[in-house]
């Protein structure tokens, strides 16, 4: 499964994404607000990547592999279903690189239309640590209504929610 974007490629992940993952989630910033706080090891990553291809085939869709067109990895976004409330929530990380160039909102952007198109699901669901500005402004700039603060595992939460109608409108 492949979605293409102006600058921008996602392609279903692999166990050959592997290294590309230890990397990723070998950086502390670019886990500060995420489960993974501090970083994963080698071996949690691949953990995490075996999850992220279990749920794709569980499910049918999943996160992706986000590269460049030239092929460099650049990070992970796609969907899960938050075992919380059965809702599917959209996620992205990049490495740190790749920052500050409007990627992250790019790859969203594709990815909530492409989940409408390729699902029917009545809507999907964010969130991101309360003061995670860069994941809020995201959110916000791909049309996500903000919707509440609430705490996961005692740590504030801004959650953003998105309907079908709203993002095919
Ligand atoms: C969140 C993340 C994906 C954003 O990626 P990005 O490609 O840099 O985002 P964009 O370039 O699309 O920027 C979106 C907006 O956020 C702003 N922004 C980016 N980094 C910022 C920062 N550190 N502080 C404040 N604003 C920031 C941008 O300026 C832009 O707003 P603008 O268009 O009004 O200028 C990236 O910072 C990241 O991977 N962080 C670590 C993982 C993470 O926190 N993921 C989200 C978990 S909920």
């Amino acid at each position: 499964m492949m979605i293409e974007t102006e600058r921008l490629i996602l392609h279903s992940l692999s166990f050959a994404d592997l290294d590309n993952f230890a990397a990723l989630y070998s950086d502390p910033e670019v886990n500060r607000y995420l489960s993974s706080k501090n970083g994963l090891t080698r071996e949690q990553s691949g953990d995490r990547l075996k999850q992220f291809i279990i749920h794709q085939e569980a499910h049918g869709y999943g996160r992706f592999a986000v590269s460049l067109r030239d092929g460099t990895f650049v990070g992970n976004a796609g969907f899960l279903v938050w075992e919380e409330t059965g809702e599917t929530e959209l996620g992205y990380l990049l490495k740190r690189s790749a920052w500050g160039k409007g990627y992250a909102t790019e790859v969203a952007t594709a990815l909530i239309k492409w989940i409408f198109e390729a699902t029917n699901l009545s809507h999907v669901i964010a969130f991101a640590e309360e003061e995670n500005v860069a994941s809020r402004k995201v959110l916000e700039k791909t049309g996500m209504t903000f919707t509440d603060i609430r705490l996961v595992k005692e740590i504030p939460f801004a959650f953003y929610a998105l309907a079908r109608d709203q993002a095919l409108s």
